[in-house]
């Protein structure tokens, strides 16, 4: 696998700090595709396998559907995310980041139905976000340095009662922070019902991570 850039490295040194977090992709906006995308990007693909196999373990005798069911991904950047969900039939696609900068880049995509930046996903979300979409996914935001573990339980309020989230984990995260103990915590109480876990799938040029698919029972 080849190494990280400067830039990467930089963004998993912030420590979880939105303000330098927000300013880390202000300036990186213009550049993360050509940084991320062009060097082995396995992550949204993976995020798609994840979400078709949590809906065939749903409904085992239907096709995983894709058409007209919306879903919003958190921590979309510039939209890589949403692109391989787009390719793969969802077109429905709504998007919300911290980064205004980030946003404004998806939205260059043209697929995207809605979009919002200034969204902190570490806290509980407001009420035109709450319980909003009947899938939500979050690719590339648990890995280290960007938002804690809780960020799982505040996310999970994005999810109609009912919906699913998907969501990845850089190896180094789940090595290194008590997001193990989270999910447990999070199951036990019943706020997340696993469906799906793909450990150690094509995540980054220099990283795997795992990918979850849980019910949000509500
Ligand atoms: C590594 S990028 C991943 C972007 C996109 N999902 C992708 O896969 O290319 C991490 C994203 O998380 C966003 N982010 C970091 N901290 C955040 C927070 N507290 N709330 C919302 N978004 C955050 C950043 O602005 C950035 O767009």
């Amino acid at each position: 696998m080849e190494d990280m850039t400067d830039t990467m490295r930089t963004s998993m040194s912030l420590d979880g700090d939105v303000d330098k977090l927000a300013a880390h992709y202000r300036t990186w906006a213009d550049e993360y595709d050509a940084d991320v995308a062009g060097h082995e990007y396995g992550l949204p693909a993976s995020m798609v396998r994840t979400l078709v196999e949590a809906l065939e373990r749903l409904e085992p005798d239907a096709p995983a559907r894709a058409d007209g069911v919306a879903v919003l991904d958190a921590g979309c950047g510039t939209g890589l995310v949403a692109e391989a969900l787009h390719a793969a039939g969802w077109t429905a696609l709504d998007g919300v980041d911290l980064s205004e900068e980030m946003v404004d880049k998806a939205a260059e995509r043209g697929i995207f139905r809605s979009l919002r930046g200034g969204v902190d996903l570490t806290v509980p979300p407001d009420d035109t976000l709450r319980h909003s979409a009947a899938i939500v996914t979050v690719g590339g935001v648990f890995t280290v340095g960007h938002v804690p573990p809780s960020a799982l339980g505040t996310i999970a309020e994005l999810v109609e009662p009912g919906g699913l989230l998907v969501a990845s984990f850089r190896r180094a995260y789940i090595d290194g922070t008590d997001l193990t103990a989270e999910i447990e915590r999070l199951e036990a109480a019943g706020t997340l019902e696993p469906l799906v876990h793909l450990a150690d799938q094509p995540y980054t040029m220099d990283s795997l991570g795992d990918f979850h698919a849980w019910r949000v029972p509500g």
